[in-house]
């Protein structure tokens, strides 16, 4: 039985029986007890103006926790039993007990998402049973208001779409060339200085300059609240803070932070796209520096994961650095590549005195990989192999699949807006399976899961974010959560007509997807 769910669950069998009619008097039952469980329940209730009780009742919707279902369904699976006397969810935890009414919401009909609609009479719920879980742990999406700044409000409800695919990171990529995106009290030129350009490039003509300002960046109370926004729907945020290269803002800021001694050295925060030479340069006020961001991030981000990037760094100005020379060679070092692996061990360590663990693009492997690192494999299948094979974990986030930044149809023959290249449709996504093949059963659990990326170079807009994440991101969801027997293109498609009408309700854009061929 396939419900009309996206991602599709794990198990579900239709059983016998009417089904539950859901009315607006229908109590949601909690224990007030665990303070995470009743708060599911609130969110629940709240979009059907239900009252949420704490002792059993009849003709319920009851939400259970049941530690005992830790041991066959993790700490993220649910279980839905839906019959004409009620509707049950139980869980280990909060959080499999809040993915199981996010699949409760999608068989009720997609106009209850209209906030404050209320349960208008009889909706009936169908008599099933579901025994679902992710088959990944890591289930993400990166937004880049690096390059392009999207307010907390646009945020959040880009978190609001995340949730209703069960999707469970945010991957905030803060620090680029082209802007610094997060207040850190002891750097206060960071933003004053490092988060604002004189322009960008021009849409339509990436070698021209639009010659209008922009920027922005979050305070650290509004980055709390995100988080904490986040984290109340199970989404943890993982921010990136990109080195040693993508620091030109970070430069702009703090000269001496950069590589001083190279020729031409003026760096500015930058207006145009594409991969640029400043680097930080490998000195002790770098890593002192470095240290007191940290520090700081950690305070706000509750993440075990912080990504330091480490993509696209080029080596040039650490070749024309006579103080990067000389380090080289006083840290016996084979090269630049070497000296970025170094480099980044050394960060690693300050995030390893605060307990958290180093993630990073598949560059992180140049000059050789730690052994604790975890990749974020982009470019080539064969880092992940690479990886997996010294025991390393990996999320896979490759060009081929998730990269939603690249056009979703062929630009010269639709009338797509300008994205950066690329062609990745919709069925493509969806193909996806990210284990690499070949790998021993033993090997698999290296794997931690799949992220979709918004590069915000073309994306001008929270309404353009959107529009290229969905429903692309909504194939990606199901490339997560669902057993790969499981999945089938064309059931996805059908089930995709209410996800979207759901998403048009939440003001969410999407884009059409093409009809079946
Ligand atoms: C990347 O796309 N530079 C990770």
């Amino acid at each position: 039985m396939t419900p009309t769910i996206i991602p599709l669950p794990a198990e579900c069998r239709p059983v016998r029986g009417a089904g539950f009619k859901l009315n607006p008097r229908t109590p949601v039952v909690a224990s007030a007890k665990n303070a995470a469980l009743r708060r599911v329940a609130q969110q629940f209730a709240q979009r059907l103006g239900l009252e949420v009780v704490g002792a059993a009742r009849p003709r319920a919707v009851t939400l259970r926790l049941e530690p005992a279902l830790k041991k066959t369904l993790g700490t993220e699976g649910y279980r839905l039993s839906s019959r004409t006397a009620g509707v049950t969810i139980r869980a280990a935890t909060a959080q499999g007990v809040f993915y199981g009414t996010q699949s409760l919401r999608q068989l009720l009909p997609p106009e209850t998402e209209r906030l404050g609609a209320g349960a208008a009479p009889g909706f009936i719920v169908p008599a099933l049973e579901i025994t679902d879980r992710p088959r990944f742990g890591w289930r993400g999406a990166m937004l880049d208001p690096a390059r392009r700044f999207l307010s907390v409000a646009e945020t959040k409800r880009f978190i609001d779409a995340m949730v209703l695919h069960k999707l469970n990171v945010l991957h905030w990529h803060l620090v680029d060339d082209q802007g610094w995106r997060l207040e850190i009290k002891k750097y206060p030129k960071l933003t004053e200085i490092g988060a604002w350009r004189t322009e960008s490039p021009r849409y339509g003509n990436r070698d021209e300059g639009d010659g209008t300002p922009h920027g922005g960046f979050y305070t650290q109370a509004q980055i709390r609240e995100v988080v904490t926004y986040a984290a109340e729907r199970f989404i943890t945020v993982v921010p990136e803070i990109e080195l040693p290269g993508h620091v030109a803002s970070v430069v702009a800021a703090y000269p001496q932070l950069g590589n001083r001694d190279v020729p031409g050295f003026a760096p500015k925060v930058v207006t145009r796209w594409g991969i640029q030479p400043y680097t930080y340069a490998p000195s002790e006020p770098v890593f002192g520096f470095l240290a007191d961001v940290m520090a700081e991030v950690v305070q706000l981000f509750p993440s075990k994961f912080v990504h330091i990037g480490g993509d696209e760094a080029i080596k040039d100005q650490w070749q024309q650095s006579a103080f990067a020379q000389k380090a080289i060679r006083k840290l016996g070092l084979k090269d630049e590549h070497e000296l970025q692996s170094w480099f980044i061990r050394r960060v690693e360590k300050i995030l390893a005195r605060h307990g958290r663990r180093l993630i990073g693009w598949d560059e992180i492997q140049e000059g050789g990989l730690s052994p604790t690192a975890t990749m974020m494999v982009w470019r080539d299948w064969k880092w992940a192999e690479f990886a997996i094979a010294q025991g390393n974990d990996v999320v896979m986030s490759p060009t081929t699949h998730c990269y939603l930044d690249h056009y979703q149809a062929d630009p010269k023959t639709t009338d797509e807006p300008e994205a950066i290249g690329g062609h990745n449709p919709l069925e493509n996504v969806y193909a996806l399976d990210p284990v690499p093949p070949g790998l021993k059963p033993a090997q698999q659990k290296h794997v931690l899961g799949v992220q979709g990326n918004l590069w915000g170079e073309y994306l001008t807009s929270a309404r353009q974010v959107e529009y290229m994440a969905f429903p692309r991101l909504s194939a990606l969801a199901e490339v997560g959560w669902t057993p790969p027997a499981r999945k089938d293109w064309a059931g996805f498609r059908a089930r995709l007509e209410p996800l979207l009408k759901r998403l048009e309700l939440l003001g969410v854009n999407y884009r059409r997807p093409d009809p079946l061929r």
